[in-house]
């Protein structure tokens, strides 16, 4: 019996994140508070956090960020990990997603799977009876979001009210895993993209919603400059995400207004930041000068990678006793 009220539950163990939306605004802010907490940790106060854990990383496509954090999250944390990619590994090819998923199930703690479709991804995770994380699909990119909040929050203290403004490509999965991460948390997201790299209706009335209990709001528009004047923040990603290069003509050609230069970063605030989740194409989508400049955090940003996911790991694997969840 408590004297007092219990200390909050860790309501995250044992779950998937396959999108941010798996998680509520309550635990997606747990997740950013448990972050900051294990930066500032002595590396030798986390050694214990997960040791014995094994996380297996399924990745069909190229990484570098991605891969690496989470190997040195679990590193860190005192656990191990092991890679599968290429034709070791690709979800439903060799034997059903389901199949693939109960037998891992059976060896390993934790399941990050980097793949194309969306679906498989979610038949993997729903025959799976331990963690799985999206470390990218064709829909979306959950951890980069979490680092971008993060990132975020340590510039400005908090997310909500932030306005951020997001150039280019508004239909992919980075720019829907931040939307629907930033407006849960109260920020006003703006889309800067033609027609068509515009999200659709039905996404901006889902973002609508999504963000309306904290204040959240997200808008399009075909300005860039509208889109960027006032903007806390500046983002953007490649113009072709990989798998898409078979478009990269028609979008260079499209996207070129929407590229963040010094002329579009002045419509901002005088404070604005600019992030990038890279690799980066300079003289693309962002002019050198920008990426390299004052205002750019993007190392930042990437360094983040490694306390999200950690924070993640901890979160879905452990009951965060004595943490600040
Ligand atoms: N931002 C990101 O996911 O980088 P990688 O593709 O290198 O993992």
């Amino acid at each position: 019996m408590y004297a007092v009220a219990p200390p909050p539950a860790n309501t995250l163990r044992g779950r998937n994140l396959l999108q941010v939306t798996d998680l509520t605004a309550v635990e997606l802010s747990s997740v950013l508070r448990l972050a900051t907490y294990l930066k500032a940790l002595p590396l030798a106060e986390q050694r214990s956090l997960a040791r014995g854990r094994t996380l297996a990383m399924l990745f069909e496509k190229p990484s570098l960020r991605t891969r690496v954090s989470f190997e040195v999250a679990m590193s860190q944390l005192g656990g191990e990990t092991l890679f599968a990619s290429g034709s070791e590994f690709m979800v439903g090819s060799r034997e059903t997603p389901e199949d693939v998923s109960r037998v891992l199930s059976r060896y390993v703690d934790a399941i990050v799977v980097r793949t194309h479709a969306h679906e498989p991804l979610e038949r993997f995770a729903r025959a799976s009876t331990v963690p799985v994380i999206n470390g990218l699909s064709a829909a979306a990119h959950p951890c980069q979001a979490l680092a971008d909040l993060l990132t975020m929050q340590e510039r400005f203290g908090s997310i909500e009210g932030l306005r951020i403004a997001y150039l280019g490509d508004a239909k992919n999965n980075v720019a829907a895993s931040l939307a629907d991460a930033a407006v849960q948390l109260g920020a006003t997201v703006q889309f800067g993209c033609p027609p068509t790299h515009r999200p659709s209706e039905a996404y901006l009335e889902h973002l609508q919603a999504l963000g309306a209990p904290a204040g959240g709001t997200a808008r399009a528009f075909s300005s860039a400059v509208r889109a960027v004047r006032g903007a806390d923040v500046l983002y953007t990603d490649v113009w072709t995400s990989m798998g898409e290069e078979r478009y990269r003509e028609r979008n260079d050609a499209m996207l070129r207004p929407y590229a963040v230069t010094d002329e579009l970063l002045g419509y901002a605030q005088p404070h604005a930041i600019f992030m990038h989740c890279l690799p980066a194409h300079r003289g693309e989508e962002v002019t050198e000068g920008v990426i390299e400049g004052e205002h750019s955090v993007v190392f930042d940003q990437a360094e983040n990678r490694l306390h999200a996911q950690k924070a993640l790991l901890v979160a879905l694997l452990t009951d965060c006793k004595g943490m600040p969840v």
